[in-house]
């Protein structure tokens, strides 16, 4: 299923005023395509994500998914934190989305012995998520995806919370699991590296309010692994992304400090509290 983000802008209304995230995205994610979206922090990514997924209302623009059509839930996400639900065992946690559809409890049972295979965590579905390190409840959290039988996969952070050597190994079942049914992926990280080595195409937005800068293919052979990182095509492309990142991170921290800032932002000379000395 294609993804097509055509004019997205998104404002909040808060209590301190108007908050705009998003100032008009467009973009375009092909069926079963890898993207990835690298921005700086606030730049309104995670809006992004729940605008596709449904959860939010955009203020102007529209999500449109073109493809097959079907009755189920098109759409999977995958947080950073893998909210599982605690009381109930792994294998209660996996099939979530079949039981929410009310399918014969045979059929998303088996769902749950699949899925859990593919993550290779068949052994733990008997335990509770408390008994599982960070990475394995994140594998869950992706078997919770997978068995929800989407045809677009929404992914914030997803080993954000992760110690660096997890990272690496979730990084490489993912490839893995994406080699082997390749739906659309739509994964959002601040890890550039993470984004190479997973991707397609990445995504660069500016700094708040988002816009999309550039959108980069990533040359790197498939199949992919760890040793790719090694692959010169690798580090050109990183290179490249971080080029393009490093000016609207620097812009992005003015911002939100701008008496770090040679030339304050608007925001900054708005403000009374940085000036009364001056
Ligand atoms: N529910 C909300 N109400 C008010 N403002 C919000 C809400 N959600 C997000 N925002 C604001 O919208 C902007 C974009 O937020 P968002 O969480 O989408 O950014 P992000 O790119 O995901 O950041 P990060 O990289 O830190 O996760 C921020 O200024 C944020 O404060
Ligand atoms: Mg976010």
């Amino acid at each position: 299923m294609r993804v097509v983000v055509h004019g997205l802008a998104k404002e909040f209304m808060t209590g301190q005023g108007k908050v705009r995230a998003l100032a008009g995205v467009d973009l375009e994610i092909r069926e079963r395509e890898f993207f990835g979206i690298v921005g700086p922090t606030g730049c309104g990514k995670t809006t992004l994500l729940h605008i596709i997924a449904g959860l939010e209302k955009p203020t102007r623009g529209n999500v449109e998914f073109v493809g097959e059509q079907r009755t189920q839930s098109r759409v999977s996400m995958v947080f950073q934190d893998p909210s599982l639900m605690p009381w109930r065992t792994v294998e209660r946690n996996v099939p979530l989305g079949p039981e929410f559809r009310k399918q014969p409890v045979p059929v998303y049972k088996r769902a749950a012995q699949f899925f859990l295979e593919v993550v290779r965590l068949l052994d733990f579905g008997g335990v509770h998520p408390a008994e599982l390190s960070g990475g394995m409840k994140q594998k869950v959290a992706i078997a919770r995806a997978l068995a929800n039988d989407p045809e677009v996969i929404l992914m914030d952070e997803p080993f954000a919370n992760l110690d660096a050597q997890t990272r690496l190994l979730l990084r490489e079942e993912l490839l893995r699991i994406w080699e082997r049914d390749k739906k659309t992926v739509i994964l959002v990280t601040h890890n550039i590296e993470e984004a190479v080595m997973l991707c397609d195409r990445i995504a660069v937005m500016s700094a708040a309010p988002g816009v999309v800068k550039n959108v980069i293919p990533v040359e790197v052979r498939r199949p992919r692994s760890f040793k790719s990182m090694a692959d010169p095509d690798f580090i050109r492309c990183m290179e490249m992304i971080w080029d393009l990142l490093r000016y609207e991170v620097d812009r992005a921290m003015k911002e939100n400090h701008p008496s770090r800032s040679e030339t304050p932002g608007k925001e900054a000379r708005r403000k009374p509290f940085f000036t009364w000395w001056e």
